[in-house]
């Protein structure tokens, strides 16, 4: 039964927190081409884990795509509880850049406690909560001996960078991950406290466009008035994609999209959300945007946006430069909801991007990933399974959201398996993903292993 084990993780929760902190300085940036040695040590220190926990055929599975060698998967089993169900738990090793590195109170790959948090990049996102998932399966296999399912985990290295990688690995080896439920926690709760399931998480495409003008950098008091430059064009097409009120104009781009329910969005309606405490406290903006005739939670978890990320190019030194460059770039990503298609969102915006491209300038568009969106169902035994066990650790009713983010492979694991996935987050909002200072809170990645310990106590009743 699972006390022994919860008892196990509550006694051997401090080491636990040591193990992850080791994961937490090795710098697996995926993006980072001078960090793909640092991205593979973490990999191998998942797959130590992994096999400490008492996991089986624990190796890496290399990935690779027609233009790039990818990041190693790592994958482990225990299929020993026969005629019980088999739950694949997922997670992914690797994170986003850490710059700027200057906001950060301490370094990014130095993890530091204060008060409660485990500060470092990855921390939450998603280093310490697929180590939630190890801790879970050694905390059943060294007191019971045996796990209440079979288990199999898959944990990839570059989802931040679209899990390519994985997505190739599911269509062409899927039966390898075959199971009757996924588990991914990789999302947040809606309030400290509040034992939350992510139901829905926007799909997205993320491109570059790119602008050319002159052929080569010019003087730009020689030139300026007769030259067209390549970043006014970048500027002018995007005041052009998204309107001021949040509206984006790419002719068809709303087309076929599918809204939540009503039963949904009253539920929203009821969560505990205060917009002017969120647009202080955790935007810290003087106002919020977009889409006004829809609520803050329908803007960022039903509607499509669009947004820029960074616009390399031209002259970015201190000091002063007087250049038109030859060419510019845009990195812009749109988010998508059920009812779009990656591909065919694509094909509108570029096609838009041509009729408006201004005079002068050639521009080129080129996706960089895609994922698509996803709901998933919430009427299964899974799914009680999960709030069953949150009931226990929190005391508390779960409440059912959606994500803003995306989670490319839960599509795949969704459409293609066609196996129903439970999306047990243990994030806070305030966790800084992403961003400088990102932390865990420490109290949930204890309770998180709980959860999952109990989670698949759980699904092992079910049959
Ligand atoms: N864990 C996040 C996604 C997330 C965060 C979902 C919060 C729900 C709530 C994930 O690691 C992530 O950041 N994904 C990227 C995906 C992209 C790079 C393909 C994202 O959403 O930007
Ligand atoms: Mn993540
Ligand atoms: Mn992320």
């Amino acid at each position: 039964m699972s006390e022994a084990a919860v008892g196990y993780a509550r006694e051997q929760g401090a080491r636990f927190v040591e193990e992850l902190k080791e994961l937490l300085r090795i710098p697996s940036v995926s993006t980072a081409p001078e960090h793909v040695g640092d991205v593979r040590r973490a990999a191998e220190f998942v797959a130590d884990g992994l096999r400490g926990a008492g996991l089986e055929n624990v190796r890496l599975i290399e990935t690779s795509t027609a233009v790039r060698k990818g990041h190693p998967l790592v994958y482990g089993e225990w299929l020993h509880a026969a005629g019980k169900p088999t739950v694949l738990l997922y997670g992914h090793y690797d994170v986003q850049p850490a710059e700027p590195l200057e906001e950060w109170k301490s370094p990014p790959f130095e993890p530091e406690e204060r008060d409660g948090n485990i500060y470092a990049r990855g921390a939450v996102d998603d280093k310490g909560q697929m180590w939630m998932h190890v801790k879970a399966l050694e905390s059943l296999l060294k007191t019971d001996g045996t796990l209440p399912v079979n288990v199999r985990v898959i944990v990839e290295g570059e989802e931040e960078v679209g899990g390519e990688g994985i997505a190739a690995f599911v269509r062409e080896h899927g039966d390898t991950l075959k199971a009757d439920v996924a588990l991914v926690s990789d999302t947040e709760m809606f309030a400290p406290d509040l034992p939350t399931l992510c139901v829905g998480l926007r799909g997205m495409i993320y491109t570059e466009l790119e602008a050319k003008g002159a052929a080569t950098d010019l003087h730009s008091g020689m030139y300026g008035g007769a030259a067209p430059n390549p970043f006014v064009a970048l500027a002018q097409m995007i005041a052009q994609i998204k309107r001021e009120d949040g509206h984006i104009a790419i002719p068809g781009f709303y087309d076929g999209i599918e809204d939540p329910t009503k039963a949904e969005l009253d539920a929203w309606r009821s969560l505990p959300f205060d917009e002017e405490e969120y647009r202080r406290h955790e935007v810290g903006s003087t106002e919020l945007t977009g889409e006004t005739m829809f609520s803050v939670l329908e803007r960022t978890w039903s509607r499509p946006t669009m947004d820029v990320h960074g616009m390399p190019g031209g002259f970015i030194g201190a000091g002063a430069k007087t250049v038109i460059p030859a060419k510019a770039t845009a990195k812009i990503s749109f988010r998508l909801v059920p009812g779009m298609k990656p591909e065919e969102t694509f094909a509108k915006y570029a096609e838009f991007v041509e009729e408006i491209c201004p005079r002068g300038i050639q521009v080129k568009t080129t996706l960089i990933h895609s994922g698509e969106p996803i709901v998933v169902s919430t009427d299964n035994a899974y799914v009680r399974a999960a709030t069953d066990a949150m009931a226990k650790v929190f005391g508390k009713e779960t409440v059912f959201v959606r994500g803003g983010g995306s989670i490319p492979i839960v599509g795949d694991f969704v459409r293609q398996l066609g196996t129903p996935t439970v999306l047990m987050g243990f994030g806070l909002p305030d966790d800084n993903l992403h961003a400088p200072n990102e932390k865990f809170h420490l109290a949930n990645f204890h309770r998180g292993i709980e959860s999952i310990v109990r989670f698949l106590d759980g699904v092992g009743a079910v049959n």
